[in-house]
């Protein structure tokens, strides 16, 4: 029988890894509680309309990508309801935000999370099919200021914030408007014609989105296509004067904080749900998936899936990617630090003795390995090189006495300590 393994575009995140994710999510916590954001949980699948109208009917994401099934039906009589593990989370928090009328509070919510999201994608470096994102959403009632430019250039503020914070230096954070629904319909429209004459020059799935979904065209990344895109319209010219004021007073306030961006025309982002700023945090040290998180603003979401009107922006950050990042940039992986000692008992007839000197010492709040009596002097050295910065020998003469010998790794120092001491010490 073959062995079973983690299916394809799943992983096992291990130890030391592990403590690398740990230190982003604690991270992120931390920044996210200075700006005054609470955390929201919400369920992993969902009703499939949620995303079809959420998301978007024909976005790849809710065209090809998603994991649907049919739920068993409760009674003969009824249609059983079709689930979807959740692709993104934007979608699940605005119906959290819907169906507890949080609306009504007449307050913007600032509302952050992290966990797994599901996408059927071709796995490749920092893409894969279960992957864990941490975003926040801004939402509210238009009179609580949900529309302000101040929201999004606070959001793209706290972001660089957080990246800074994190130790990923070398970002560029790539900005875009897409303007209302009816600027992005003229925009498809000038595209349209624009393609008319160079499509047949271009690859197969751009002759598709020509017809079906033109702004579509700009995601191609054949390089042959390239140079023919670059003639094609920019959406900026497609703008009408709000969108354009928006637009110019984000910037205005990024300038004024000192949080550099860069104009990319064609970032159009593949979610159906954008209005107004759209946005990506790139980083070179990626390749192919560069974009370390991405995110906007989302004005009409909230009644596409029968809300009230409920103008906000938000982001979702790979972790997977942020990982993958600071492991490039050579980060401390915090995973690989050793505890502050390892206890070796010399003998079976310690191991007692040397667990309550664990615990003491545990209880001090430091960092302990436990060995074992039944190794030999050399193995508990070789075990303790391995997983600790110092090793105490606890042997009979040191239970009696009280007076421990300490070995530091680091200079190869061999000391004798006073029990009481010992905690003090192994902290230094
Ligand atoms: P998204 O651009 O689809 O936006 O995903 C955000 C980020 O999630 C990406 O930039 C990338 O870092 C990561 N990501 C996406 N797919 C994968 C994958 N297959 N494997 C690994 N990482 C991946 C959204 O999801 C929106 N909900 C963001 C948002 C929040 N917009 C407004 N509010």
């Amino acid at each position: 029988m073959s062995t079973l393994k983690a299916v394809r575009g799943t992983r096992d995140l291990l130890p030391p890894e592990t403590a690398l994710w740990n230190r982003i999510e604690a991270t992120a916590r931390a920044v996210f509680a200075r700006y005054n954001f609470g955390e929201i949980r919400t369920p992993v699948f969902e009703d499939t309309g949620l995303f079809a109208r959420g998301v978007g009917e024909e976005t790849d994401i809710v065209s090809k990508e998603m994991y649907t099934w049919e739920d068993r039906a409760r009674a003969q009589s009824e249609k059983p309801q079709s689930l979807t593990l959740r692709p993104e989370n934007t979608a699940g928090v605005v119906r959290a935000y819907i169906e507890h009328g949080l609306g009504e509070s007449g307050q913007l919510q600032k509302l952050y999370y992290m966990g797994p999201q599901f996408r059927r994608e071709r796995p490749q470096k920092g893409r894969y099919r279960q992957f864990s994102q941490i975003g926040a959403e801004v939402i509210g009632p238009p009179s609580a200021g949900s529309e302000s430019p101040l929201r999004d250039a606070e959001v793209l503020e706290m972001l660089a914030s957080l990246l800074d914070e994190l130790g990923i230096s070398g970002w560029t954070l790539e900005l875009n408007s897409v303007g209302s629904p009816a600027d992005r319909a003229r925009y498809n429209e000038a595209l349209r014609a624009a393609l008319v004459p160079v499509v047949s020059q271009m690859c197969e799935d751009c002759k598709r989105r020509a017809v079906t979904n033109p702004l579509r065209v700009l995601d191609c990344k054949v390089p042959a296509d390239q140079p023919i895109i670059d003639t094609l319209p920019v959406i900026a010219d497609s703008l009408d004067e709000a969108s354009k004021a928006h637009f110019a007073a984000v910037t205005a306030a990024l300038d004024a904080a000192g949080v550099p961006y860069t104009r990319n025309h064609r970032l159009v982002r593949g979610l159906d749900y954008y209005t107004r700023t759209t946005f990506e945090f790139t980083h070179g040290g990626l390749g192919a998936q560069n974009a370390l998180l991405g995110g906007g603003r989302y004005d009409g979401l909230s009644e596409a899936i029968g809300g009230p009107k409920a103008p906000g922006i938000g982001f979702a950050m790979g972790e997977d990617r942020l990982v993958l990042t600071l492991l490039a940039l050579n980060e401390q992986n915090a995973g690989a630090q050793k505890a502050d000692a390892y206890i070796a008992p010399l003998g079976e007839g310690l191991n007692a003795a040397a667990l309550t000197l664990a615990r003491e010492l545990r209880h001090q709040g430091l960092w302990i390995e436990l060995g074992e009596g039944g190794f030999r002097l050399k193995k508990s050295f070789d075990a303790a090189d391995k997983t600790a910065r110092r090793i105490v020998i606890l042997g009979e003469d040191e239970l009696q006495s009280g007076i421990l010998t300490v070995k530091t790794f680091s200079t190869g120092v061999q000391t004798k300590i006073p029990r009481t001491e010992l905690a003090a010490f192994l902290s230094l």
